[in-house]
């Protein structure tokens, strides 16, 4: 951070009038670095990922509206499907018909060479409506039932060759109150060790084991994260990732920057290692939009953790619209087409499509509310920042210029480009406003202008050529 350097240095006015209001609003804490001599790496669109939002019939979403964002993560089992597709719980057929909506799921997620994630309680019918006093795993101590499940999803992998990209959720947020479990914690931790053993046994590490896939994040007073962890500790049934999920509010904990080491210290507390992470829910309903999507984007990008959008539609809707990125004029029609994009799809298409090159290193304000993702191509570097849902002031500063060829001092033109989100979720919004170039003088190697934030969802990048 440059927190001993006053912000104004190399700082370039618009005009007179924005550095007034820049020198009267703005903090250290509301500036978002990037560093042009940072090489971090090939974009591998980390954020480009979704749960559900993809409907049974295949190529009933045109290929081209997930290859334009670079879809590359998916995960679905059948949710909320009805009647005769609910699930294990309503018996065989029940769980067969919703077990081809999952298979339908992954071979359209292998069209795009995409991950899966398959959800064991969505097999089994808790989904979050299934009736109350519906059975779970282990319930009365009756652990056959459980047993049966997992040779009938195991044999329905295995006839289907659900083999590439794909990993298993043994359970979904069981902390989230009694929506997708009956609530009782060390009846989770028996079937972990029950699921685990029984599906590595069955596909050995060719299928990832995903857990503990809670709702909430780490912290060493969250007992469903200590006795887990110290469980699998001691039982040796580790999950090939740690996943959870953030969704919560915008708070420091709802962050990978207060996550990653609060997890780094409890996995050493109980002599654990490392090992990839994966937020397989990310972002509230009201972050879907173009600035908190660049927000996620940003973090996600940054701590090189692979994140699925949140899913806040039900009902045949929840099998649709690829996680509120699309929308149609009969929305209410499950076959119905005629897709087209909002405002926030923009971002993930300029994400995937435009931001070509290498990523750089960029740091996100103090204050956590903005941040951003950039990267050099050979033609220019470009940055895009998110705000999470926040109005005011923040700074982009970006230094190491000369790395991209440009001299240490001097006039640089900046294009910048407005990500709208007219219509909200169900807007139809093509591709982002040219709002020109702006001069900004500068020296010391670093230039810094500002983001005006005079709503919550709109969002912006910037763009300069590389010399
Ligand atoms: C992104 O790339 C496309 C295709 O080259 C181009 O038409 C579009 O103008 C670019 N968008 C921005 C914001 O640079």
């Amino acid at each position: 951070m440059r927190l001993s350097i006053p912000f104004f240095i190399g700082f370039t006015l618009v005009s007179l009038s924005d550095a007034t209001t820049l020198e009267k609003r703005q903090t250290a804490n509301q500036i978002t670095t990037v560093n042009l001599a940072d090489n971090t790496g090939t974009p591998a669109h980390l954020a480009s990922g979704f749960i559900y939002g993809i409907p049974n019939t295949l190529g009933q979403i045109p290929n081209s509206f997930y290859q334009n964002i670079g879809f590359n993560y998916g995960r679905a089992s059948g949710a909320q499907l009805a009647e005769p597709a609910r699930g294990w719980i309503f018996g065989l057929t029940e769980f067969k018909n919703r077990f081809e909506s999952a298979v339908a799921n992954y071979d359209t997620a292998r069209t795009f060479n995409a991950k899966f994630v398959i959800l064991m309680n969505d097999l089994w019918g808790a989904d979050g409506t299934q009736p109350a006093g519906s059975v779970f795993p282990g319930d009365d101590g009756d652990w056959d039932n459980y047993n049966s499940f997992l040779v009938n999803v195991i044999a329905g992998i295995n006839s289907n060759n659900m083999f590439t990209g794909v990993a298993i959720d043994i359970w979904n947020e069981p902390d989230a109150g009694t929506a997708f479990w009956n609530g009782n914690q060390e009846q989770w931790l028996t079937m972990w060790n029950m699921g685990y053993e029984t599906l590595r046994s069955a596909f050995g590490t060719t299928i990832e084991l995903f857990g503990p896939t809670l709702a909430g994040a780490p912290e060493t007073t969250n007992t469903w994260w200590t006795t887990f962890l110290a469980q699998i500790a001691s039982s040796n049934t580790i999950p090939d990732a740690y996943v959870w999920h953030l969704e919560g509010s915008v708070h420091p904990n709802d962050d990978l920057q207060t996550n990653i080491p609060i997890l780094d210290s409890m996995l050493s507390q109980h002599g654990l290692g490392t090992k990839p992470i994966v937020i397989d829910e990310y972002g509230v309903f009201a972050e879907q939009c173009p600035g908190g999507s660049a927000w996620w984007i940003s973090r996600l990008e940054r701590f090189n953790v692979p994140g699925l959008r949140g899913n806040w539609l039900s009902g045949t809707e929840l099998h649709d619209f690829m996680a509120s990125l699309l929308w149609k004029p009969d929305p209410t029609d499950a076959t119905a087409t005629g897709y087209f994009t909002n405002g926030d799809y923009q971002v993930y298409q300029y994400y995937n499509l435009n931001m070509t090159g290498h990523r750089v290193a960029t740091t996100g304000s103090i204050d956590r509310l903005m941040d951003s993702y950039a990267t050099v191509g050979t033609d220019k570097v470009r940055i895009l920042v998110g705000g999470r849902q926040v109005t005011g002031t923040w700074q982009v500063t970006v230094d190491s210029l000369s790395t991209v060829g440009l001299p240490t001092s001097g006039t640089l033109d900046i294009t910048t480009w407005q990500f709208s989100f007219t219509g909200s979720h169900t807007g139809d919004v093509g591709l982002p406003t040219n709002l020109g170039v702006v001069a900004h003088t500068y020296s010391g190697n670093s230039v810094s202008f500002p983001i005006f934030q005079t709503d919550t969802t709109t969002t912006w990048a910037f763009e300069f050529n590389v010399a």
